[in-house]
């Protein structure tokens, strides 16, 4: 996939945006491992292969750049970062259950290797444990917030999941799945950010905000990725959404766009699901090209705004990386 074709002259480079979170980054890590601590080898082993499913520890990050551009860092940021994490790679773990996904991050995904019985397992274990990590902390204002989030996480995945197969999806309530399911945990990372340095409300409210209209564009690039991208660059399983007739941005633009016998035989085909790639059966029907495209440009929109709030902020290296964050979000090829 080929970016929103506005690709700023140097592309964003997220390594080296984050280049001056380094430290902070790693001893998040550190307590990510010291909460996942098990006396079980076969705990310790997965919880090690779950690991290398994190990315660019986007939530930590944005927890961190959020105390940091309202004046304070304190240690909680680096233990909500941790959570953050861990609730985040709990959630993959089901997801891939859930999508029936093969592979994450160039790896075997932990269905693939142990059925599924293990990964919901260990995703409840690791959830179990961000929240016994969040107990640790002085005050329950983590623990009452990402709760009521991940409440928000499950009623997206619900809500996706009984309605698989309904291509007359609106976009309010595309819009409301990917907010609940994906945007939640990082508008509550950016909030959680600013409330852990005594912010005021207009700053965690703008923080908030810019989180929650970030993992917006980053849920419909998901989706473009899932439908356009390329399997190897990209690190995991695609077309799981046809495949399992989840309606996204592109899709809805298509079924939108095109004539009504070209959209019967698209349904009928998603509706059959006996294809072995869904992604080149859609291909030979219609060439979904300018639906991705739109979707993207609705993900720049989201990105504007995003921008927008994080303007609001107080000037300085921090805000700098959440306006450049933004940008990377549109043009992640991954
Ligand atoms: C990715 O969607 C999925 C999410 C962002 C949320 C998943 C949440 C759950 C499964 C709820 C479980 C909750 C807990 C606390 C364990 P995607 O399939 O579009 O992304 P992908 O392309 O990375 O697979
Ligand atoms: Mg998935």
């Amino acid at each position: 996939m080929s970016g929103t074709g506005k690709a700023p002259a140097t592309r964003p480079d997220p390594k080296a945006l984050l280049a001056p979170l380094a430290d902070d980054l790693k001893r998040v890590d550190a307590a990510y491992h010291r909460a996942l601590a098990s006396e079980s080898p076969h705990v310790r082993k997965l919880v090690e292969h779950a690991a290398l499913f994190r990315g660019k520890q986007l939530r930590p990050a944005l927890v961190i750049l959020a105390g940091r551009a309202c004046g304070r860092e304190t240690d909680a940021h680096v233990v909500v970062g941790a959570i953050v994490e861990m609730i985040h790679t709990a959630t993959l773990l089901h997801d891939d259950v859930l999508d029936h996904a093969t592979t994450r991050r160039n790896l075997p995904s932990i269905n693939a290797l142990h059925g599924n019985e293990v990964p919901i397992l260990l995703g409840d274990f690791i959830y179990a444990q961000a929240f016994a990590l969040a107990n640790t902390l002085e005050d329950r204002t983590a623990a009452i917030h990402l709760a009521a989030t991940t409440r928000r996480l499950c009623t997206g995945e619900i809500d996706q999941n009984c309605n698989r197969g309904r291509f007359d999806l609106s976009y309010p309530e595309y819009l409301r799945i990917i907010e609940d399911k994906t945007a939640s945990l990082y508008a509550a990372s950016a909030r959680l950010g600013a409330i852990y340095a005594g912010a005021p409300a207009e700053q965690v409210t703008a923080l908030e905000e810019y989180g929650r209209q970030l993992g917006i564009a980053f849920q419909i690039i998901d989706d473009c990725l899932d439908l356009a991208g390329d399997e190897r660059s990209v690190g995991k399983s695609l077309g799981t959404d046809l495949s399992e007739r989840k309606m996204t941005l592109p899709l809805l633009r298509l079924l939108e766009r095109v004539p009504a016998a070209t959209g019967a035989k698209v349904r009928q085909m998603l509706a059959d699901g006996a294809v072995g790639d869904p992604r080149a059966a859609l291909r030979a029907i219609v060439d979904f090209a300018p639906d991705v495209a739109s979707a993207q440009a609705t993900a720049e929109q989201f990105v504007r705004g995003a921008r927008g709030h994080a303007e609001r902020l107080p000037p300085g290296a921090a805000r700098q990386t959440l306006l450049d964050l933004a940008d990377f979000v549109l043009e992640r090829d991954r």
